[in-house]
Order: structure tokens, then C-alpha cells, then sequence
């Protein structure tokens, strides 16, 4: 018997890449209630969550966290023991060319849920009241860049650069807040750049892998000496389940793989594996495709985490290495070339994102 057996759990995003991976694992391994709400945008994917769709025990609302009313509703009808909140616009360079849809879901999506969990929350009895927990999945990013020394940690003062990272940081204090001034029991999370199988494309490594397996150009960004700290995405929702399990109500939980890497090294690592798995025809290195662009605007040098809290606390650490971790992902995106052979068909075909060429226009009728 788990913590997680005979609960009921609202997660939001339980569509895309995190919160997919989250959904199978609790489904698979737990006697839980999952009910996933997400708005299907075009990082969801149906294929992902293939593996749990007819299981009695899952439920797909197809809904917008925008919607307050809706929420409301589904609250009041589900009844859960906690939400966990996925749901948001995720990649940076969309929230250069296109900020809109992020202060949308990600602001005033999550004000909308933090209401309607407040609605909820104050009617439970005392018991479920003290049990009920809201958990809120952030990002590395809000703290900013960091230089070639120090890490982050739960005390990091808040400096986001992207419209991304700022609206993640505007979500965080909002949770804090609903924690603080209306005493929803609430868990933040913030953690670093995670990998692994149903990454949708527009993000580095699957970008990568798909253009390596195709023998296409590989961008890099302005010279590729950015870090970042890679962690393997199952890891990260065990670090979720042990937050959601015994974490402490009101704390702020790092999350990371103690795994920096620039982004060439990334790179170049993954053209080599690529190249022993399956060589270009006319056995061309892959590193020969890589390409170096314009950078991206407001760029990030360096994040990189302190996990000593997560690792004291609750017994957390990851499993896999980068080596062991990047080599998973890869047999798994060899083996799903269908998977993401259909996103380039139908949904992003790989065109450069976040030069600053702006796509939405703000106006009287649409102010974001
Ligand atoms: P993703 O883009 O793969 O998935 C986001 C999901 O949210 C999609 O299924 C989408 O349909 C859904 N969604 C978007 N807007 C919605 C709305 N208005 N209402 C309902 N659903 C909506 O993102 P991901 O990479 O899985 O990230 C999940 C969460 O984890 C995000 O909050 C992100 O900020 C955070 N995070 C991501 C990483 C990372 O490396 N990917 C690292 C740290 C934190
Ligand atoms: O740190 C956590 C964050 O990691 C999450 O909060 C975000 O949701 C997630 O998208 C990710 O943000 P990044 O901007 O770090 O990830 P991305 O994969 O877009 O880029 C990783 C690095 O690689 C970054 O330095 C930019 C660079 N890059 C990216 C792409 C897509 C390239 O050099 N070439 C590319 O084609």
C-alpha cells in the first residue's frame, strides 16, 4: 500500500512531456484515480498517454485551466486529494516570438486553479482539508543565469530573463501567496532541464536526435558554451511523487541532475552515439552537420543546481547518469520514428523559433 493508493489526482499538462511521463508511472504502479486536464495544444500528445487511455482508473478532461468555471466544476466533481499543476506554455524560444499565450496559461491559468482549488479546498472537511496538497511544477529558469561558479538553491533570489521564466516566476509567487494569505496547503517545485522519450521537438535534444537520425543541418545557438543541468524525466517525477508524498507544506523543493553540460558537448555526445548506432550512409561524422546560428535573444549562460535539500529531506537522488539516461532516449526516439515523424508532418517542422520575429500582434481586441 503507497501514499498514492485510493487517491484521487488532478494533474494538470498530464498531456505533454512531464506530466505524460507522471500520468504512466502513477498509473502503472499505483491503485489511484488520475484525471488529467489538458488543453491539448500542440505540445500535448495523444500517443503518449496511448498507454493508459482504456485503464479504469484514468480520466482525459479536455479543458483550458484558463477556464475558471470549468474548473470549478471539475473540482467539485472529481473531489481530489491533490493537484498537481503541469499545465503551462514550456519553451522559450515561443515565448520570444509569441509572450501572449504564456501570461495567459501560465499567469492566469494558474490564478484560475488556485481559485478554484481554494473554492474546493475550503469546503472539505477538517481531515481532508489537512491532507489536500497543491503541487506546483516550476522551472530552474526563475532564478535566472548563472555565472561560471554557484549553483541555485531554495534561497536563490528570483532574476527570470525570458517571458517564459517570468511567467513561471509570476505563477510561483502566486502559489506562494495563495499558501501564505488563504492557507492552501501548497508544494512548489523547480527544477532543471529534463530529457527522455515524447520531448516534443522544438526543445534541444530532441531536436537534435531527429535531425541527426535524418542526417539534416544540427543548429546550435551563438557559440554552444551554454550549460544547463540535465536530469532524465522519470527521475524527475519520482522527485515529484516523493515531494507530493512527504514534502512539507508551504517549501519550496530543488530538483536537478547535478549533470552540467554545455550544449556542444551535448551535441557532439549525441552525434557519436548516433553514429555507432546507425552510421550515415556514406559514413559521414554527424558532428560535420553541426551548424552554429544566430544566438537566441536574453540567452541564459548557465543554470545549475544545488539538490541538497531534496537529497536531506526526502531521499531523493537521481538514477540515471547522462550517459546511461541519453542512450535510453535515443533507442527510443530510433524506435518511434512514427511518433515524431507525425509531429514534423503535422505539427512543427523544425523551423528556427525565438529570433525575435514576433507572431501574435497585441491590440485593443487581444491586449496579450
Ligand atoms: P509540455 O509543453 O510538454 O506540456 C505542457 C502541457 O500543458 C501540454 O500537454 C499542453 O497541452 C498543456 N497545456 C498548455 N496550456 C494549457 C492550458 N491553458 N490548459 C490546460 N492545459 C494546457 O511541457 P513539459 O516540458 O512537460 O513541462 C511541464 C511543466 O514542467 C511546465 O510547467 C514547465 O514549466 C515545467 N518544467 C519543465 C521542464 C523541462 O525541462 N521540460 C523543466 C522544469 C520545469
Ligand atoms: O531549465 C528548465 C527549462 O528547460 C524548462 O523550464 C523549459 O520548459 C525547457 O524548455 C528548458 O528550457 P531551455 O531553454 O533550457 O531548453 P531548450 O531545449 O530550448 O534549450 C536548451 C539549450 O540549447 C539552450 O541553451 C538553447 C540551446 N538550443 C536550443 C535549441 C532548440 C540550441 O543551441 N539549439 C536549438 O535548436
Amino acid at each position: 500500500m503507497s501514499v498514492f493508493d485510493d487517491k484521487t489526482i488532478l494533474i494538470t499538462g498530464g498531456a505533454g512531456f512531464i506530466g505524460s511521463a507522471l500520468v504512466r508511472n502513477l498509473v502503472r504502479n499505483h491503485n489511484s484515480r488520475i484525471v488529467v486536464i489538458d488543453k491539448l495544444t500542440y505540445a500535448a500528445s495523444d500517443y503518449a498517454l496511448e498507454p493508459v487511455i482504456n485503464a479504469v482508473n484514468f480520466v482525459l478532461e479536455p479543458y483550458d485551466i484558463c477556464d475558471g468555471s470549468k474548473m470549478d466544476a471539475l473540482l467539485e466533481f472529481y473531489r481530489p486529494d491533490a493537484v498537481v499543476h503541469l499545465a503551462a506554455e514550456s519553451h522559450v524560444d515561443r515565448s520570444i516570438d509569441s509572450p501572449g499565450a504564456f501570461i495567459n496559461t501560465n499567469i492566469v491559468g494558474t490564478y484560475m486553479l488556485l481559485e478554484a482549488s481554494l473554492n474546493y479546498w475550503s469546503g472539505l472537511s477538517l481531515d481532508n482539508k489537512e491532507r489536500f496538497r497543491f503541487l506546483h511544477v516550476s522551472t530552474d529558469e526563475v532564478f535566472g543565469s548563472l555565472g561560471s561558479e554557484g549553483l541555485f538553491n531554495e534561497a536563490t533570489s528570483y532574476a527570470p530573463n525570458s517571458p517564459y521564466s517570468a511567467s513561471k516566476a509570476a505563477s510561483d509567487h502566486l502559489v506562494r501567496a495563495w499558501h501564505k494569505t488563504f492557507d492552501l496547503p501548497v508544494l512548489i517545485t523547480n527544477c532543471t532541464n529534463n530529457y527522455g522519450p515524447y520531448q516534443f521537438l522544438e526543445k534541444l535534444i530532441p531536436t537534435v536526435i531527429s535531425k541527426a537520425i535524418r542526417g539534416e543541418a544540427i543548429p546550435v545557438y551563438g557559440q554552444g558554451v551554454n550549460v544547463r543541468d540535465w536530469l532524465y524525466v522519470e527521475d524527475h517525477v519520482n522527485a515529484l511523487k516523493r515531494v507530493l508524498a512527504d514534502g512539507r507544506v508551504g517549501e519550496t523543493y530543488c530538483i536537478g541532475g547535478s549533470c552540467e553540460k554545455n550544449n556542444i558537448e551535448v551535441v557532439t555526445t549525441i552525434c557519436r552515439l548516433m553514429d555507432s548506432l546507425v552510421p550515415l550512409s556514406d559514413n559521414v561524422p554527424r558532428e560535420s552537420l553541426i551548424m552554429f546560428v544566430e544566438d537566441r535573444p536574453g540567452h541564459d549562460a548557465r543554470y545549475a543546481m544545488d539538490t541538497t535539500f531534496i537529497r536531506d529531506s526526502l531521499g531523493w537522488s537521481p538514477k540515471e547518469s547522462f550517459e546511461s539516461g541519453i542512450q535510453k532516449t535515443l533507442n527510443w526516439y530510433l524506435a518511434h520514428r512514427h511518433w515524431w515523424q507525425d509531429i514534423i508532418e503535422y505539427k512543427f517542422d523544425g523551423k528556427r523559433l525565438g529570433n525575435g520575429e514576433r507572431l501574435s500582434v497585441r491590440n485593443i481586441h487581444n491586449p496579450i
